[in-house]
């Protein structure tokens, strides 16, 4: 199929849920992806933060085609080696004890607030069923999940919506303590915002939640989704950002770019579920955990965390040029590790398909925000060659100045 068969055949049979790039991509190596041309592009988005050792990185190949003659599913209604070895290695990460594994982000939020819910019901006999989250944040897209995120777009057309959800500005100590009720369970926060367009937490902020953990019990819910496993240079965002949660949820990057989601946390919350409380058919199934496994393995060998935060500092410095010699085009340059967003001064559309045009794969979120998620083996030799070209791109487009 040529690229405009597909994309005529895609618009018959698939429900229009994405507004999809104007590439067709036909393979991917590396930091690499192929379109059907065979004109090769630079991946500065690693299918949004997920292939973060590359596309098809030999060894996750051949531990996908190992386990796969082995075991690929046989439900959790029996006891399997490579989840449990997981669970092991992820909780040791972190200070959680345990794992429950599911198959999206959203379904690992959502495995969270459940848990909360319920453990402030049986543990804590409390009516504390609330659950608090930021504006701009993005959580996923299942009825709760949708309803938690703090954008209305996600939200238009799906109500009614589930009751025990509020929404407090981003960064808005006031608002924040002003929502705290006898109901209130938990706060659920990304560490940094990513759909939202690369956004931190004031450390006045991230203070005042701290504070709220410890003086009215209040549990945290780090969503890792996005930042987790390395991605901002340390292994879990929260373990640099000075939050201390109770739960982290993870999913994306965790199995090398097979499904797979994950909820960690601490032995009391933890026994708040039972047998037939929660699950899910494929959650941490056989395949799916030894690629995992596999990848906390690269990681470590390979010391990728390290590797993230050097290279996206550097990275960033790089962008600063950049907007010294493109002056009125870019306002920020925000992120940790290899999470950047670029913000423009003006819509970034006509710049992101300019850069897409020259071969490199990026997204841009929140209109004016040039989001990079790529590969933590990124060499630097691509960022150069892209900063090049959004520098000769934003010299030939209107600043907005
Ligand atoms: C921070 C965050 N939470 C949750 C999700 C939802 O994950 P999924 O698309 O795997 O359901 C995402 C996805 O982009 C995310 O970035």
């Amino acid at each position: 199929m040529d690229f405009s068969e597909i994309q005529r055949r895609t618009e018959k049979y698939l429900c229009p849920t994405y507004a999809r790039y104007p590439l067709a991509v036909k393979k991917a190596r590396g930091c690499r992806l192929y379109d059907f041309e065979d004109r090769e592009y630079i991946d500065l988005l690693a299918g949004i933060s997920v292939c973060n050792l590359g596309h098809s990185h030999p060894e996750i190949v051949s531990v996908i085609r190992d386990q796969a003659e082995k075991l690929i599913h046989v439900s959790n209604l029996f006891f399997h080696e490579e989840q449990v070895i997981l669970a092991e290695k992820l909780t040791e990460t972190c200070s959680m004890d345990k794992a429950f594994f599911c198959n999206s982000g959203a379904e690992a939020n959502e495995a969270a607030i459940k848990l909360m819910r319920r453990y402030m019901k049986k543990i804590r006999e409390q009516n504390r069923f609330e659950l608090i989250t930021f504006s701009g944040s993005f959580h996923g897209r299942t009825l709760a999940t949708l309803t938690a995120t703090g954008q209305d777009k996600i939200k238009d057309g799906f109500g009614p919506l589930p009751s025990g959800f509020k929404n407090v500005p981003l960064n808005d100590v006031k608002a924040l303590e002003e929502a705290v009720t006898s109901n209130t369970g938990a706060i659920m926060t990304e560490c940094i915002q990513g759909e939202g367009g690369i956004k931190h937490l004031s450390p006045d902020f991230i203070a005042k939640i701290r504070e709220l953990q410890e003086q009215n019990d209040i549990l945290l819910i780090a969503d890792e989704i996005q930042t987790g496993l390395g991605r901002t240079g340390s292994f879990w965002a929260c373990q640099s950002a000075g939050l201390e949660p109770d739960m982290i949820t993870s999913a994306k990057a965790l199995a090398g770019g097979l499904p797979m989601g994950a909820l960690l946390v601490r032995e009391e919350i933890a026994r708040a579920f039972d047998a037939g409380s929660h699950g899910t058919t494929f959650g941490g199934g056989a395949l799916v955990s030894a690629a995992a496994l596999k990848c906390l393995e690269i990681m470590e060998r390979e010391d990728l965390v390290q590797r993230s935060l050097e290279t996206g500092t550097w990275a960033r410095k790089l962008f600063e040029e950049v907007a010294h010699n493109c002056p009125g085009a870019i306002r920020e340059i925000r992120g940790s590790g290899l999470m950047i967003g670029i913000e423009l001064t003006f819509p970034g559309q006509e710049v992101w398909k300019n850069l897409l045009d020259q071969g490199f794969v990026l997204n841009l979120t929140q209109d004016t925000v040039l989001r990079l998620l790529p590969p933590l083996v990124i060499p630097r030799q691509d960022i150069i060659a892209f900063a090049g070209a959004l520098e000769k791109t934003l010299s030939g487009s209107r600043t907005g100045s």
